[in-house]
């Protein structure tokens, strides 16, 4: 029998995503980016983006049926982030699936944002083998996670105390006079800066704070010693500050997920989310895998932010596992855990 054919809706934040899988199999990915809209405010305007959502829906959808030759009534199920995320915005892609579901009458899987970020990588590196340590780093998260099972089983171990590690990347670029979203800017400028020139504090990276926080996130005192920095050296390179900055960040989050690697013998480590995008991540991850024998999934960077693929990744992952679909009457959920991947009641 063929892989089912599934198609992912996701409008969490300022991305209205429509992906469509068989399988792991990409067959579209359309992205339509409300982004610009938000620049001059520095960040997401939660009543625009839902705007944005609503007229952004329907032409995706096409666009993504026509980019994979298919017809909506060909899809086997739809699967749809019901959170966590922003209510305006998620409730479009929710009352969109269900009016899809109902008319089509296919199956419909309510899912999280969180996890479709970890199942986007079976579309790049084929399916899971679990256990996999997975390091969640997004605008709105940062975390390590015990994966027993993409479609059933995710264990949080440790996550950020106050700041996500893409909000401290905007705030930053705030500080540094750069556009929004902070997190490609900053990695481009670092690209002409040295990583050495100042040493930012690494959070939570003390001995005593290791013991009792060994897989957890601390950037509010990197952003303020940043800010501080910035402040008191007027005339500095902004991009050794970027450069620099940015290894304080890339260094906790490697050193970290591999530290629950090794406690935990598993040795597959994954990392999503929109900061996975992040050149210097990247790279440190890869060579530090290398040394420690470690295999190292991290998607394309087209991948890693938001969209419908990873969406519609989970939605197969969950078909796979024989999961039950949702009830229509589920709800969006503004803070979802990580835990429910999917609206099971
Ligand atoms: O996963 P995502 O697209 O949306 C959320 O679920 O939050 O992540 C967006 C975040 C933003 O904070 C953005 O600055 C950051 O990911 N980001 C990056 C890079 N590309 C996106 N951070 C660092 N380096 C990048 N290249
Ligand atoms: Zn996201």
């Amino acid at each position: 029998m063929s892989e089912p054919l599934v198609l992912g809706i996701e409008t969490s934040c300022d991305e209205t995503g429509i992906g469509i899988v068989r399988g792991n199999t990409l067959l579209a990915n359309v992205i339509a980016s409300s982004v610009s809209q938000h620049a001059e405010f520095g960040g997401v305007v939660p009543e625009v983006a839902s705007r944005a959502h609503l007229s952004a829906i329907i032409p995706a959808l096409n666009e993504a049926c026509s980019q994979a030759g298919i017809k909506l009534n060909d899809v086997d199920a739809i699967a749809v982030t019901h959170g966590p995320g922003l209510v305006g915005s998620l409730l479009v892609g929710v009352a969109t699936a269900k009016g899809l579901a109902v008319s089509l009458n296919k199956p419909i899987y309510a899912v999280n944002h969180l996890a479709a970020h970890v199942s986007v990588d079976q579309i790049e590196h084929g399916e899971f083998t679990e256990p996999l340590i997975a390091l969640l780093v997004s605008g709105g998260h940062s975390s390590v996670l015990k994966v027993g099972n993409i479609a059933s089983d995710i264990t949080p171990l440790g996550a950020t105390l106050d700041d996500a590690a893409g909000e401290a990347f905007d705030k930053i670029a705030r500080v540094l006079g750069l556009g929004f979203p902070g997190g490609p800017e900053i990695d481009a400028l670092a690209k002409t800066g040295n990583k050495d020139a100042i040493e930012f504090p690494r959070g939570l990276s003390k001995s005593t704070d290791l013991a009792r926080y060994p897989y957890d996130f601390s950037f509010s005192g990197l952003k303020t010693a940043v800010a501080r920095w910035v402040q008191s050296n007027p005339s500095a390179n902004l991009a050794d500050v970027a450069a620099s900055f940015q290894e304080a960040v890339v260094e906790v989050l490697v050193t970290k997920s591999m530290a629950a690697c090794k406690d935990s013998g598993i040795e597959t480590l994954l990392i999503g989310g929109g900061v996975a995008a992040n050149s210097r991540l990247r790279q440190m991850a890869q060579e530090k895998a290398t040394e420690r024998g470690l295999q190292l999934r991290i998607p394309r960077a087209g991948l890693c932010t938001d969209n419908g693929a990873m969406v519609a990744s989970l939605g197969a992952s969950l078909l796979r596992e024989g999961i039950q679909p949702s009830k229509l009457q589920f709800s969006v959920d503004s803070g979802l855990d990580v835990q429910e991947i999917s609206d099971r009641v």
